[in-house]
């Protein structure tokens, strides 16, 4: 599928989607959303996509936020709409996908950037990376679940100080936040990623995506975690996956997942 504003890549089970706007800092404008939205669509639904990494194109910006130029001039209607459809659409759409996701965070995530990143499954940062939510800068707030996930990832009072003062915290401030899992350079940061994705594609894929249904209840009103839990850790029981990890262990080899 040929897309405008990104690229979509598949090799050896990863499929990695860059976001490929370098001039405008990867800037996330409506079209750019949709087309993320039909690439983590299409590898959800690839057998073959095990792990999905998010990253943005060239060395300066992971996404530097929502396309300001798109919004400038919306009245209040429209910025619920623009917010409710992104979400939607994109943010809490990537948060329970059943494939792993992670971001690549190669340079400045801000705003819309970081939210995308937050609605990850986890975060791996390369050293020049800068992150923020710089919204009340601009009078307005963040509307693509930032202050609800960066609250659930950093605390509420780090939360709060990082959106009051729309500053930026470099990434080893993340990495003490517990914002992003590891730091390392920008040449080692895809290739960390892979590293990493190679260690979740030896494990159940069915699994995996019941464990991310089951660590999200704990953060969605109304639902009790430790019933989605129970039932999801139930349903394993069924699979295929199941039945070849238990007898890969007693038989003492490596499990071979048939991912069903
Ligand atoms: N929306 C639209 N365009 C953006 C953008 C955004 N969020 N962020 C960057 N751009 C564009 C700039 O307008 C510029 O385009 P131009 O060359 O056509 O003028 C281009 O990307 C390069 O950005 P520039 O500001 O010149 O780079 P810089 O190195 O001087 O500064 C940033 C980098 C990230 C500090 C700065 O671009 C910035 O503050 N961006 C906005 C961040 C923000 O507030 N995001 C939240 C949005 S809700």
């Amino acid at each position: 599928m040929n897309y405008d504003n990104i690229l979509s890549q598949f090799q050896n089970g990863i499929t990695t989607i860059t976001i490929n706007r370098p001039n405008k800092l990867n800037a996330l404008n409506t079209e750019t959303i949709q087309e993320l939205h039909e690439a983590f669509n299409m590898a959800d639904l690839d057998k073959s996509t095990k792990v999905i990494i998010i990253t943005g194109s060239g060395e300066k910006a992971f996404v530097a936020g929502a396309d300001i130029s798109e919004f400038a001039d919306y009245d209040v209607e429209e910025g619920q709409e623009l917010s409710a459809e992104g979400q939607e659409l994109l943010f809490n759409y990537i948060e329970n996908l059943s494939t792993p996701v992670i971001a690549a965070v190669n340079g400045f995530a801000l705003g819309g950037g970081l939210e995308l990143a937050m609605a990850a499954h986890f975060r791996i940062a390369s050293d020049n990376a800068k992150m923020g939510l710089p919204e009340v800068s601009l009078g307005v707030i963040p509307g693509y679940g930032g202050t609800q996930r960066l609250p659930q990832l950093v605390g509420k009072g780090r939360a709060m100080e990082m959106i009051m003062t729309a500053g930026m915290i470099d990434a080893n401030q993340a990495l003490n936040y517990g914002l992003v899992n590891h730091v390392t350079t920008l040449e080692e940061l895809i290739p960390l990623c892979e590293k990493i994705a190679r260690k979740i594609m030896r494990n159940s894929s069915v699994a995996i995506s019941s464990a991310i249904k089951a660590i999200n209840a704990n953060f969605k009103d109304g639902i009790n975690g430790f019933d989605v839990e129970i039932e999801e850790f139930g349903n394993c029981f069924g699979t295929e996956d199941f039945t070849e990890g238990t007898t890969a262990f007693l038989e003492k080899r490596k499990a071979d997942f048939p991912g069903a």
